[in-house]
């Protein structure tokens, strides 16, 4: 009986080594019958129980080696047939031939701004907000204190929606103000980049779309101190360590008092003269108090609570720190203007 069984497993081993592997459909096929998991070889360990006693280890021992020859042929075939695959190509390819260049995309300069400012404002725990384009009247204007009569109402300067004198493509971030004021309650740290829209002729110096980022902090005895030290902090950070700031009187219907920020650029070249049509100080920014009127119609105590809210443009600033001379390169998507931002964050 035992040397019946014995020689079974000697037929299965000299089939396994006379076995022909000249492609991976040999190999899967070695695999699935000798090496998977319903291999040849593991039916015949169930026949131990019919070897005669004192054999049992020897058969046990004999199995063991047919499974190990099995094992090391697949492999030993595996490897080989991978290095085939590989050097066939590696001499289909001449390796003297100059590589296709890889044309790898980059950041658009208004995003690598807004990146720059949100990750300022995000150092000193302000979040960001992101809100809808289309807004309401209420929301853009009411809210923000905008009389009725005020011109940016006028169709003339706002993209109202079709058949709609409530429905419009934002005109200001600071829309996003009395979106957050509304829904969330003190302390308010946020920022909101995005996009605005206004119905301005196209020109090198004006667009019908642009970017802004708005800033706005509510919280109890929230001062104008803490602005204007928010606002170096900012400057610094954006235009290097020495930049200084000043803050000149204006008026937005939105704060109270109203300031706009200007940094000094420098007056050292005939381009800063232009630039900063001579005085060396570039305005970047609007700021002020939030007015008590908008805080009431946010449902926001004004007795209770203060804030500040400053809100700048983000193309200006990609201009000046990339030297673009005419804002409608950022968006004509002409890939031999935005090539020039590649590697830059
Ligand atoms: N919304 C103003 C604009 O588009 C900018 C601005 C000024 C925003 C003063 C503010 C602010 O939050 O306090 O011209």
């Amino acid at each position: 009986m035992s040397a019946e069984i014995f020689s079974k497993v000697h037929g299965v081993l000299a089939a396994l080594q006379a076995e022909k592997i000249e492609n991976a459909v040999d190999l899967e096929a070695f695999r699935i019958k000798y090496v998977g998991s319903k291999n040849e070889i593991k039916a015949l360990f169930g026949e131990i129980k019919n070897v005669d006693n004192d054999r049992k280890k020897e058969f046990g021992q004999l199995l063991n080696d047919v499974k190990q020859e099995a094992e090391e042929k697949y492999e030993s075939y595996s490897v080989t047939l991978e290095k085939n695959v590989n050097s066939r190509v590696v001499s289909d390819m001449d390796l003297s031939a100059p590589c296709q260049p890889v044309s790898t995309g980059s950041r658009h300069p208004v995003s690598v701004v807004m990146n720059r400012i949100i990750n300022i404002f995000e150092r000193i725990g302000f979040t960001v907000a992101e809100e809808r384009e289309i807004e309401d009247d209420w929301h853009n204007f009411t809210a923000m204190n905008t009389p009725e009569d005020h011109p940016a109402r006028d169709m003339q300067d706002t993209f109202y929606l079709k058949d709609s004198t409530s429905e419009l493509l934002r005109t200001h971030t600071s829309s996003v103000q009395a979106r957050i004021m509304t829904s969330q309650k003190p302390p308010i740290r946020i920022i909101a980049p995005g996009r605005v829209y206004r119905n301005e002729t196209i020109s090198s110096r004006s667009h019908c779309q642009f970017h802004q980022v708005e800033g706005l902090y509510i919280d109890k005895g929230v001062s104008f101190a803490d602005m204007k030290q928010t606002l170096l902090y900012f400057a610094r950070e954006m235009y290097g360590p020495q930049t200084n700031i000043r803050l000149r009187p204006s008026f937005f219907p939105f704060t109270e008092p109203s300031a706009e920020m200007d940094v000094f650029w420098g007056l050292n070249n005939d381009d800063d003269y232009r630039i900063t049509k001579g005085t060396g100080w570039l305005e970047i920014l609007g700021c002020g108090m939030v007015d008590p009127n908008v805080l009431i119609n946010c449902g926001i105590d004004p007795e209770e609570y203060s804030g500040f809210a400053f809100g700048m443009g983000i193309e200006r600033q990609a201009m000046l720190q990339f030297k673009i001379t005419d804002i409608r390169q950022l968006f004509e998507n002409d890939t031999r203007f935005l090539k020039q931002f590649s590697g830059v964050i």
